[in-house]
């Protein structure tokens, strides 16, 4: 008989498949590792597992612990799985920016899971960093694992991912390009491969708002390039133990918009349902291929499975929202079909400035169309309002007739993006678009600047 022993030596001996559609521009075989095939569905189960153990053989987590950890989601997952199997509690503290599913997931495993924001200091005590430090001095006989800091992780890929990779390959390998989170998968795979090879260049994949390329190419730690991004998994804003810098040859960074389609296309190009961080790895691949040549032997790695994005990156209205299908955006109808749910916001000739300056105020507004019952007469918009008052502090008690301008001109929805933003100008604040029966639809430069 063939089987395991339990669901823990499931982990590893994942596929390496090779990249057809989106590898076609790259002069070498790509050859993708991919996790997704890990019992937890992503490459976590494997450093999960192997902190846990090392944490046993050192003492640090005996039975009846608690295991606490500060997770993006994937890593809870491993550790759930190590948890069940080994009869640990599990705590996941995890930021606000992670999608729902991953939280849902970790608690169908058994996790208890606490929410943190993400938009605060590492050092400030809201943070997922230092919560989870409090909860491991709070709770007796807890374990505060620390995937950022705790070399075991790095120690896992170097046991087990480098000589997966270095085998598949028979040695082949010339290149290994994988996003960069605590850094524990490309400083193990990196160190084993240039163990083997030392002319095996290791690329990283960072994000936009992260420390790492900068930090790789000059030495400095810039804090400007710090800031919220969207893409999730890599990129980070402190500077991880597991990040072995010395064994990196270089980064290349990837915007969340790119990352986010590239999530799309993989699955849709090679059938390889993929998570986010995966779109980001291809496109910096893509990205770094003039540094390849026809014999190379590209291995890139995906961390985990696309199912836990369906809500984000899969979702066609949480791209539009981001403007992530920007390309698509050609026509007026195009741009009303993003602002789908805002519904036109107008005043009357007749009712006095104090009502629409309430009505911009609640819907968040800074213009209005103004009716009366030949139809669009006038608009409104805040700087007129602003001049108007500064020469006659009671114009708020007056009809809103006597501060309008001329009305907005309206076009219908075959109209293109570009003549659409020609006429909008300093007189002209936005375009009104007739859908047909009576309705129309407002487009202001935010809107298009939004959508670009
Ligand atoms: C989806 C995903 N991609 C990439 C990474 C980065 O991997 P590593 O932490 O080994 O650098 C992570 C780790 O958090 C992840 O969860």
């Amino acid at each position: 008989m063939n089987y395991a022993k339990n669901i823990l030596e499931t982990i590893g001996h994942t596929p390496l498949v090779q990249l057809n559609a989106l590898a076609k521009d790259i002069d070498a075989l790509v050859l993708a590792k991919v996790e997704s095939f890990n019992p937890g569905n992503s490459i976590k189960d494997r450093m999960a597992v192997k902190m846990i153990e090392d944490a046993e053989s050192k003492g640090l987590l005996n039975p009846g612990g608690t295991i606490i950890e500060g997770t993006s989601g994937n890593t809870g997952m491993g550790l759930a799985l190590g948890a069940i199997v080994k009869g640990y509690r599990l705590v996941c503290v995890i930021n606000d920016k992670q999608s729902k599913e991953k939280i849902d997931i970790l608690r169908a495993v058994g996790a208890e899971v606490v929410v943190c924001p993400t938009n605060v200091e590492p050092g400030d005590p809201r943070s997922y960093y230092s919560v989870s430090k409090r909860l491991a001095d709070e709770i007796p006989n807890s374990w505060y694992v620390n995937q950022y800091d705790n070399l075991s992780n790095a120690a896992a890929h170097y046991e087990q991912t480098g000589p997966e990779i270095w085998d598949q390959t028979d040695g082949r390998i010339t290149h290994f390009v994988v996003g960069v989170g605590t850094g524990g998968t490309i400083s193990g795979v990196g160190k084993y491969l240039k163990e083997k090879n030392p002319k095996i260049k290791i690329w990283g994949i960072d994000t936009y708002g992260s420390v790492f390329k900068k930090y790789h190419e000059t030495g400095v730690f810039d804090e400007n390039e710090i800031y919220p991004y969207i893409t999730e998994g890599i990129g980070e804003d402190i500077l991880p133990k597991n990040v072995d810098f010395d064994v990196i040859d270089g980064f290349t960074k990837v915007t969340d918009k790119d990352a986010a389609i590239y999530t799309r296309k993989l699955t849709r190009e090679e059938g390889i349902f993929a998570g986010n961080s995966a779109g980001a790895a291809v496109k910096g691949l893509i990205q770094l291929k003039e540094h390849f040549k026809k014999e190379d032997v590209v291995v890139v790695l995906f961390h985990d499975h696309g199912s836990r994005y369906v809500a984000k990156m899969f979702n066609d209205d949480w791209m539009r929202d981001r403007g992530f299908l920007g390309s698509e955006i050609k026509t007026a109808a195009d741009l009303v079909k993003i602002h789908e749910k805002s519904s036109l916001i107008t005043a009357k000739t007749e009712e006095l400035v104090m009502h629409a300056i309430e009505r911009m105020k609640k819907y968040d507004i800074s213009q209005l169309p103004i009716t009366d019952r030949e139809g669009y007469v006038g608009s409104i918009d805040e700087s007129d309002l602003f001049k108007a008052w500064m020469e006659d502090k009671d114009i708020v008690k007056r009809p809103i007739k006597d501060y309008m301008q001329a009305p907005y001109p309206v076009v219908d929805k075959s109209t293109s993006i570009e003549k659409i933003a020609k006429l909008i100008n300093k007189k002209n604040k936005a375009v009104l678009i007739d859908l047909g029966k009576g309705m129309y639809r407002i487009i202001t430069k935010h809107d298009i600047i939004s959508a670009l």
